[in-house]
């Protein structure tokens, strides 16, 4: 069955491979989880949507309690703009003539749309661009609180970037963004509580900092699925996880069960050339290897590696396979940002039966 042929209500194991395949009712679960953590308190939500790169799940998150978004890029800001979701921050700097005719543009028609400057060089020429597009642009200082990626220092150098932008007639600082993206994955919990702890201190300082040189800084977002509770208690006001909708295999090996694996990969053994090995038709075009291989589901005996773009090769550590041509099999990834970003559709099902089958219309972006 090809994907325009699909109906409703029908049965998994109809759908053609390689194919992602998403568990709504665990997806429910890792949502009402997230979401109840959050409730309590007077913390936002803001999920990132690099995970899920798709309007129907950015949606599926609103009505679970979202304040609104987080994209990477403009262009999946576009995405989940057309399709109506106004509440946007993007994450990453936006620099370049061809980048800020498409945000003005952009905000124009979307007025909650907001960005991050970590420069005074990035927010001279966003004062240029809003300008242009006669725009008063809703800004956050991006901090380095410890990644090392984007990101100006905390102290003294955040405070000269918010005088900066406060000069710029067009922008208008609304908060400061800092991301612990180094400490997701650490697997020892209480040194990610620790280290998590720390890089909050250097956010906060600096919040103090700017606020007591007469800077109004209403939002504190960071946050990942590995560090969101501990930035809260840290003093962050909104928090921004992604991997917590599908989960993958980095993050179970990170904060083991604490949220599902809603998204697998299905694939299809199309050749045994040995009794304990299989070849799958999913290789480098299905699954990311960014962060090591995927796993089989269920199967802690059996290996999966990548043998070319198209194949993959399981293979028994303990004797022959009883796996045998034609049968299927569910793969963790390794890595789920970069795995979806690979696929066309999600083949979204409950008990085994297809409820919706949805484009993942912002992959791909990279601009
Ligand atoms: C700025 C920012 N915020 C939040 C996230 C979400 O993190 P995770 O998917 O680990 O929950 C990311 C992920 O890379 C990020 O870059």
């Amino acid at each position: 069955m090809t994907t325009s042929t699909i109906e409703q209500g029908i049965s998994i194991d109809l759908i053609d491979t390689p194919c992602l395949l998403v568990d709504m009712n665990l997806v429910e679960k890792n949502l009402n989880k997230l979401f109840s953590r959050f409730r309590e308190s007077n913390v936002r939500v803001r999920p990132h949507l690099k995970t899920v790169k798709s309007p129907e799940f950015a949606k599926m998150l609103l009505n679970a309690g979202a304040a609104g978004v987080c994209v990477a890029k403009v262009s999946e800001a576009e995405v989940m703009a057309e399709a109506g979701i106004e509440d946007i921050l993007i994450t990453t700097e936006m620099i370049g003539r061809p980048k800020l005719e498409r945000l003005t543009k952009l905000i124009a028609a979307h007025r909650q749309v907001k960005v991050v400057i970590d420069s005074t060089v990035g927010a001279h020429a966003m004062q240029e661009a809003a300008k242009d597009a006669g725009l008063k642009l809703n800004v956050l200082i991006e901090l380095n609180v410890g990644q090392n990626r984007a990101g100006v220092e905390p102290g003294e150098s955040a405070l000269n970037l918010a005088n900066e932008i406060s000069k710029q007639p067009n922008l208008s600082l609304i908060g400061v963004q800092g991301y612990e993206g180094h400490l997701q994955l650490l697997t020892d919990e209480s040194e990610r509580k620790r280290l998590c702890a720390e890089a909050m201190e250097k956010l906060m300082s600096t919040v103090s900092l700017l606020r007591k040189n007469g800077h109004k800084i209403d939002v504190i977002t960071t946050g990942g699925t590995g560090t969101s509770e501990y930035c809260v208690a840290g003093g962050a006001n909104e928090v921004q996880p992604g991997s917590f909708v599908f989960m993958d295999g980095a993050y179970n090996r990170a904060i083991g069960n604490r949220y599902e694996n809603a998204l697998t990969l299905v694939a299809t053994v199309i050749s045994k050339p040995a009794a304990n090995r299989c070849v799958i038709d999913a290789g480098f075009k299905s699954l990311s290897t960014d962060s090591g291989n995927a796993e089989l589901k269920s199967h802690p005996n059996i290996t999966y590696r990548p043998a070319g773009d198209e194949h993959g090769i399981l293979e028994s550590t303990s004797g022959p396979l009883s796996l045998k041509i034609g049968d299927r099999v569910e793969l963790i990834p390794s890595h789920i940002d970069t795995t979806v970003n690979l696929h066309d559709y999600y083949y979204c099902h409950r008990d085994g039966k297809i409820e919706h089958i949805w484009q993942l219309t912002a992959r791909g972006k990279v601009q």
